[in-house]
């Protein structure tokens, strides 16, 4: 009996304390000098709120005892009260919050982004695009509700609260002032409770929010996929039902809330109604004066008003604690370590090698099981073998997007973890397999790989690129806008934008992969004699199905089941009649 008592106090306790936790990490967010001015103008509103029924009753007892002098000084004081809350400091407030909360939406947008562009390809790997966007406009939205809730809300009621307990103690017999606080612990027990029921209905609604915009943004980032295969009524029955979905779980979830306001405003109206009820007992009896009695009123009715925005505001702030939380959860998701040395030695070619590397994808078996090479300084290293082999995994584990489980990779004799990945990835430039762009023009999807080359270098990329002849046809040449994610551009000149990038990056080692694969036999003979041109004396690891596209480099390595099975030049393999001597002959035969 006691045990469970004693775990549901601390249950509670972990609670509230998780709440005030999240409330101080918005606030953190918030400009330094934005928010003690805040505070201080909220605290000044509140006094004058708080007086002006002081004044009220003044009014009214002079005005029943005939004393016009003191009463007008009652009635004007009354009115200035009034209107400096109403007009001038309630105007001031608005004006100082705006700073504050759009200085939150500034810091917190920058820092989400910063961070989702931090995360290690892994984590990107597991969630969806719209996932990640909902989260951060929500969790945005959400930060901004806590602290309306909070400031604009909790605190002046707070306050008030406060502000008016005092007085009425001072002013009114202890049975009135009492029933007032006993409203204001009931109003508390009430309050936390709904917020936490409410919290936790919130947190199904917006998963059920999440999970159902993460599909349709899926869907439109994928509409080309879906119209090829005719599966637009099969998306759009998925999306309904995931909407409908969430729709239902924000229908119960009103009717909880509907509930719960209905508690507190019959709490509100009880002890309105026993407090006036007593008041105007001890009015008649002679006890208090009439101005008492007007007075009274005023503080209960004052203190409706920051009620009411509380009825709202609770629904607010779950609901923008709940959003808050998943921001904040996926901001302390790990980012990648930036540990290690900034900048590689030296500037010429790099030597690469790996020593007996094993890797496996998170939940996967093992890709690479003991990969061995070396690719001396200026030399070209082919990587060949069968689809799934584990040769994009290779070019993965140089740029360190993943770490090899066992084993180590070497850059000029130094172990690659002894440098931050951004020094690792400055000196490398890759023709990735899939060549995704910006939604950007031409120029800019080239230039982004050396923001401070000139327009010279650019079209010197360009042509070694083998893209002129396009970029002459096009009516807005370089300037040309490639569509979301390049689709403007055939495959093959999406993956001449890529080599131009990787060019104009010059680097101290070339990674391509599969970087001529989209290109018909001729252009893909130019492109490779300028890389071979532009390339020389770089190292450079090249990874191909086509065999004729690699057969010229220095060294040829044949991937198998994660490991090097055959290494040589193309003749020695040919001599050798294993698996490579297989494929190049199975390849021209074909042709
Ligand atoms: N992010 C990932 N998570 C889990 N498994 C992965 C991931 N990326 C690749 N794999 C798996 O690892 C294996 C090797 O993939 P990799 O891309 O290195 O092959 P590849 O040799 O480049 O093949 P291809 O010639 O088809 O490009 C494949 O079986 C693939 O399914
Ligand atoms: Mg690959």
């Amino acid at each position: 009996m006691m045990e469970s008592l004693r775990r549901r106090f601390s249950d509670r306790l972990k609670k509230i304390n998780e709440f005030f936790h999240l409330l101080r990490k918005s606030l953190g967010y918030a400009p330094r000098s934005a928010l003690p001015i805040v505070l201080g103008v909220i605290f000044l509103d509140s006094v004058l709120i708080a007086a002006t029924p002081l004044a009220l009753r003044g009014a009214v007892n002079e005005l029943a005892g005939h004393a016009a002098g003191l009463a007008l000084g009652y009635v004007a004081l009354y009115v200035v009260l009034e209107a400096a809350s109403a007009g001038g400091t309630a105007a001031f407030i608005n004006r100082s919050y705006a700073r504050l909360e759009y200085g939150v939406r500034y810091m917190l947008t920058t820092q989400a982004y910063h961070h989702l562009l931090d995360l290690p390809q892994a984590t990107y790997l597991t969630r969806k695009v719209g996932q990640l966007t909902t989260i951060v406009g929500k969790g945005l939205q959400g930060a901004v509700s806590v602290q309306q809730a909070l400031i604009r809300g909790l605190l002046p009621a707070v306050l008030q609260v406060l502000l008016v307990g005092g007085i009425l103690f001072g002013t009114v017999p202890p049975t009135i002032a009492i029933i007032f606080v006993v409203f204001v612990v009931f109003y508390g027990v009430i309050f936390r409770h709904n917020l936490l029921l409410i919290m936790a209905g919130q947190r199904e609604c917006v998963s059920a929010d999440i999970e159902a915009s993460a599909l349709a943004t899926d869907a439109v980032i994928n509409h080309e996929t879906i119209k090829l295969f005719g599966a637009g009524t099969e998306l759009s029955t998925r999306i309904d039902a995931a909407y409908s979905s969430s729709r239902d779980r924000w229908i119960s979830y009103a009717g909880m809330t509907a509930k719960s306001f209905g508690q507190t405003a019959l709490v509100t109206l009880t002890c309105f109604g026993v407090a006036l009820y007593l008041t105007a007992e001890q009015t008649l009896r002679g006890a208090m004066t009439v101005g008492g009695f007007v007075m009274v009123s005023a503080y209960f009715l004052r203190l409706i008003e920051p009620i009411r925005f509380l009825f709202g505001g609770v629904g607010r702030l779950a609901g923008g604690l709940v959003d808050f939380q998943q921001l904040l959860g996926l901001l302390s998701e790990p980012v990648e370590l930036e540990t290690g040395d900034p900048v590689l030695p030296g500037n010429g070619p790099l030597t690469l090698e790996f020593d007996r590397v094993a890797f496996a994808y998170p939940g996967r078996e093992n890709v690479l099981d003991e990969i061995s090479f070396k690719v001396p300084a200026g030399r070209a290293v082919a990587l060949v073998g069968a689809s799934g082999a584990g040769k994009s995994t290779i070019a993965r584990l140089i740029f360190r997007l993943y770490s090899p489980d066992r084993g180590a990779i070497f850059v000029d004799g130094v172990a690659i973890d002894r440098f931050t990945p951004a020094a690792i990835r400055a000196a490398i430039a890759i023709v990735p397999q899939d060549t995704v762009l910006f939604h950007d023009s031409i120029a800019a999807n080239i230039g982004f790989a050396r923001p401070d080359a000139s327009a010279a270098e650019i079209d010197e990329a360009v042509c070694l690129a083998g893209l002129a002849p396009l970029i002459e046809r096009l009516p807005d040449g370089l300037e040309t806008i490639v569509g979301e994610r390049g689709l403007k551009l055939s495959g093959g000149e999406k993956q001449r934008v890529a080599i131009a990038r990787a060019i104009l990056k010059r680097p101290r080692l070339f990674v391509l992969d599969e970087a001529t694969s989209a290109l018909d036999s001729a252009t893909e003979r130019t492109i490779l004699d300028n890389l071979a041109r532009t390339t020389a004396g770089v190292t450079t690891i090249m990874i191909a199905h086509r065999l004729s596209a690699i057969r010229a480099a220095n060294e040829i390595l044949v991937i198998d089941h994660g490991r090097v099975v055959e290494q040589g030049n193309h003749a020695e393999l040919l001599v050798r009649d294993g698996l490579y001597a297989h494929m190049w002959r199975a390849q021209t035969e074909h042709s």
